[in-house]
């Protein structure tokens, strides 16, 4: 049995792999972080951050989504995106982030399986994303 199955931890590099590799990864990063910064409805958050700290969000964000969330993960992604709640961010803004990544994905021929399972990953963040996950 190969080991990548039992922790969530190596799957990171089992996801990227299967997704083809760094080539692959690359053009999915830039194709995302285009669409992300490039969507009018989604400018009130991210217009004031940096380019250099956007490249670091897309890829900080393609980790976070294939490796899957532990519980401590969870508690991360509500602290950093904390301060869009009073700008505005709801499920419509989780929404349209989801729609980029899986539009960028079918752009870079990544299999269907696999777009399913990195959007169920995304999914299980959502409430933390929004703050609405009950505290421990
Ligand atoms: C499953 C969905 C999402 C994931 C996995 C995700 C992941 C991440 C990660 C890993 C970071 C970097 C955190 C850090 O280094 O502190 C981040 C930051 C950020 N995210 Fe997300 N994110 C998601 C959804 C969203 C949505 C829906 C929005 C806005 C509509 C958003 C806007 C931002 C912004 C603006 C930052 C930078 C925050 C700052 O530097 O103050 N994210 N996100």
């Amino acid at each position: 049995m190969n080991d990548t199955k039992k922790c969530p931890r190596n799957m990171v590099l089992s996801i990227f792999q299967r997704i083809g590799g760094d080539d692959a990864v690359e053009s999915l990063v830039t194709l995302f972080l285009s669409r992300v910064f490039n969507d009018p409805n989604l400018h009130t958050f991210f217009s004031d951050i940096s380019m250099a700290k956007q490249a670091e969000k897309q890829k900080s964000f393609l980790t976070m989504a294939f490796q899957g969330s532990s519980d401590d993960d969870g508690e991360l992604m509500r602290e950093s995106h904390a301060r869009l709640l009073p700008l505005g961010m709801n499920d419509y803004h989780f929404d349209l982030v989801i729609k980029h990544l899986e539009a960028s994905m079918y752009e870079v021929n990544v299999a269907p399986e696999l777009i399913a399972e990195v959007l169920g990953v995304c999914e299980s963040m959502r409430e933390f994303i929004l703050g609405r996950a009950p505290h421990k």
